[in-house]
């Protein structure tokens, strides 16, 4: 039996390069070779979203629209919701009720968002009983599919870990080998920078979204910084002290590229402008055929919801014999 991966997003909107390299290459490649369960967290959007979801279901659907521009492919991978599949909420229980409490508050990732939040308006700082049991939430999702790998971003593998911890403690106090414990799939891309130098997010107003066009990207790459030390074009260029635009040649051009790059660079022969410019070029080059395949599905909204119906059809149909499983393991009614 081919093995299983899951992975989810929050719905947090449109995705952004960041997410790209980071995590949706990986799962287009890795669709191929493993069983793959594809979904949007909304749940975990609503650990900290739960007063302002007014654009929820807009955000499921970008997501989703995003996922499938950049080849995540509903022929082979399931798609879905993680709302539509309640099994996941029934598991949560369970897992909530063997999960020790220090082990949710020793969560880093747990830390970050809570000290983001106090830094938010009053209303809005409190940490919720809810976001408490994001990690125990996450591997619900995990466990639901008993997945033996899941491809994440290196900034969710603390929550892995308790994943882990988890499925074992699980299989020990219910005397089973049910749960399989999941590993952590990151791919060997290098993080992509945002604009500004710092790490790309949305919420940074530093990020390239896939669904930009042509001329909204050129405009943002305009902006990105280079050489400080550098003020004329004329000037020798330090391509490894240009703190984004030489890094993005590095991520999106080719070998020769990048040697051209450099030599033009370090001779004073490119300016920056220009350089960004070709930059440009070559990022909506390579971009291209995916904003295309974007505004299809953007124009055919009736396909995408159609794509995420059955595939959270599936996913429970899934859901529903571990389920099963679980209620006589745990010794329910
Ligand atoms: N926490 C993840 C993120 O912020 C989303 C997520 C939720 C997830 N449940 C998951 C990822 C289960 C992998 C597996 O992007």
């Amino acid at each position: 039996m081919t093995e299983r991966i899951v992975s989810g997003m929050r719905s947090t909107g449109k995705l952004h390069f960041g997410h790209y390299l980071g995590v949706i290459q990986n799962w287009v490649k890795l669709q191929k070779e493993y069983e793959s369960f594809f979904f949007v967290a909304d749940w975990h959007a609503l650990t900290t979203k739960y007063d302002n979801t007014a654009n929820l279901r807009q955000d499921v659907f970008d997501v989703v629209v995003d996922w499938l521009a950049c080849g995540i492919d509903p022929e082979i991978s399931t798609i879905y919701v993680q709302s539509l599949v309640p099994e996941i909420a029934e598991l949560n229980i369970y897992l909530g009720m063997i999960t020790p409490q220090n082990w949710v508050e020793r969560d880093p990732t747990l830390k970050d968002m809570a000290k983001i939040l106090r830094t938010k308006e009053a209303a809005n700082s409190q940490i919720s009983y809810g976001l408490m049991g994001y990690p125990v939430l996450m591997s619900a999702d995990i466990m639901m599919f008993n997945a033996t790998a899941v491809p994440v971003g290196i900034d969710q593998v603390a929550h892995i870990e308790i994943t882990r911890d988890i499925a074992r403690r699980f299989n020990n106090i219910y005397k089973t080998d049910f749960f399989k414990e999941a590993k952590p799939l990151l791919n060997n891309c290098s993080l992509i920078c945002g604009l500004d130098g710092n790490k790309m997010g949305k919420s940074f107003g530093n990020d390239i979204k896939i669904s930009d066009n042509e001329e909204v990207t050129t405009k943002k790459i305009m902006t990105a910084i280079t050489d400080r030390t550098r003020l004329r074009k004329t000037d020798l260029g330090h391509p490894d002290q240009c703190e984004v635009a030489f890094k993005y040649w590095e991520i999106f051009g080719s070998v020769d590229d990048v040697a051209t790059v450099k030599s033009e660079c370090e001779q004073g022969l490119r300016g920056c402008a220009d350089c960004k410019r070709q930059l440009a070029a070559k990022i909506n080059e390579l971009f291209a055929p995916i904003r295309e395949k974007r505004r299809y599905y953007e124009n055919h909204p009736q396909e995408v919801e159609k794509i995420i119906k059955e595939g959270s059809a599936k996913a429970r149909i899934e859901a529903q014999k571990t389920l099963k499983e679980v209620r006589k393991l745990v010794g329910m009614y």
